[in-house]
């Protein structure tokens, strides 16, 4: 696992150079979508060198999670904030974003069929991860099976506080149940990269690389994955015990070496 410790600007540039090298030697890439707060200026610095050049134009995309029951105008259904954060802002043709379907009448078959076609896409070549105060990552809770596929799960009453702040800050309006990519289909992805900010991520981003691997903070399946990048901020950094080595690491990295 790699961590690195930097200002959120260089952070998402960090993020968008891995997409743009990987776009650039693969223009069928498949991406892993995240909403939330964390990837939005990853999302805005790719529409940035999208304006620039860069084509997404043959790629696909997945999403790693959704509420259930938003009416499907809702603006924070995730499928109408990835279209309006990132979707709309460069040129993924029409139907090339897929997201769990949180209005299907049958939800574990949607779950299924979820899975199914991120199969057939060829799997996540790079996924971009958020992680809750929980230490969640998509929406799998503390007690999430660490072998866990799409299904339903039920929101903690602390990400729904966290969320609230997307429903005008009313809890009562933050659905209690989602769709989420499960553990084993998030670490089935090529490229894990993880972003986090502020220091209210700081104990959950201490766990993800310093804990020890339990369903008690999801994220630290993380550590079992051959190739995943960690982007944190000082304050969300501020718990490792080991910051100072993870500063030096990446100081001494060679320019050529990327994510
Ligand atoms: C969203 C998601 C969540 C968020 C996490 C952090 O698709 O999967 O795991 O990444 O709740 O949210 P923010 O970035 O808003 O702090």
């Amino acid at each position: 696992m790699e961590v690195v410790i930097a200002p959120a600007a260089e952070l998402a540039r960090l993020a968008a150079d891995a997409v743009e090298g990987l776009l650039r030697s693969n223009p069928e890439t498949v991406l892993g979508l995240a909403t939330g707060s964390s990837p939005l200026a990853v999302y805005d610095e790719l529409a940035t060198r999208h304006k620039e050049g860069l084509s997404f134009a043959r790629a696909r995309a997945f999403m790693l999670d959704e509420y259930v029951g938003l009416p499907a105008d809702h603006p924070e259904r995730y499928r109408n904030v990835i279209e309006k954060e990132f979707a709309s802002r460069v040129d993924l043709p029409a139907g090339a974003v897929q997201g769990p379907d949180g209005l299907a009448a049958d939800l574990p078959a949607a779950c299924a069929a979820y899975e199914a076609s991120i199969q057939d896409a060829g799997g996540v070549d790079l996924q971009l991860l958020g992680i809750g105060t929980d230490g969640h990552i998509a929406f799998n809770e503390p007690g999430s099976s660490l072998a866990s596929r799409t299904r339903i799960k039920t929101l903690t009453r602390q990400t729904r506080e966290d969320n609230a702040r997307f429903f005008g800050g009313s809890v009562d309006d933050v659905p209690r149940h989602c769709l989420t990519q499960g553990l084993a289909t998030i670490m089935s992805a090529r490229h894990l990269v993880l972003l986090a900010s502020g220091r209210a991520k700081a104990e959950a981003v201490h766990q993800l690389v310093e804990g020890p691997v339990s369903a008690m903070w999801p994220a630290t399946i993380m550590q079992l994955h051959p190739h995943a990048t960690v982007l944190v901020d000082d304050a969300a950094a501020s718990r490792l015990q080991l910051a100072d080595y993870y500063r030096q690491t990446y100081a001494d990295k060679p320019d050529w070496q990327g994510l």
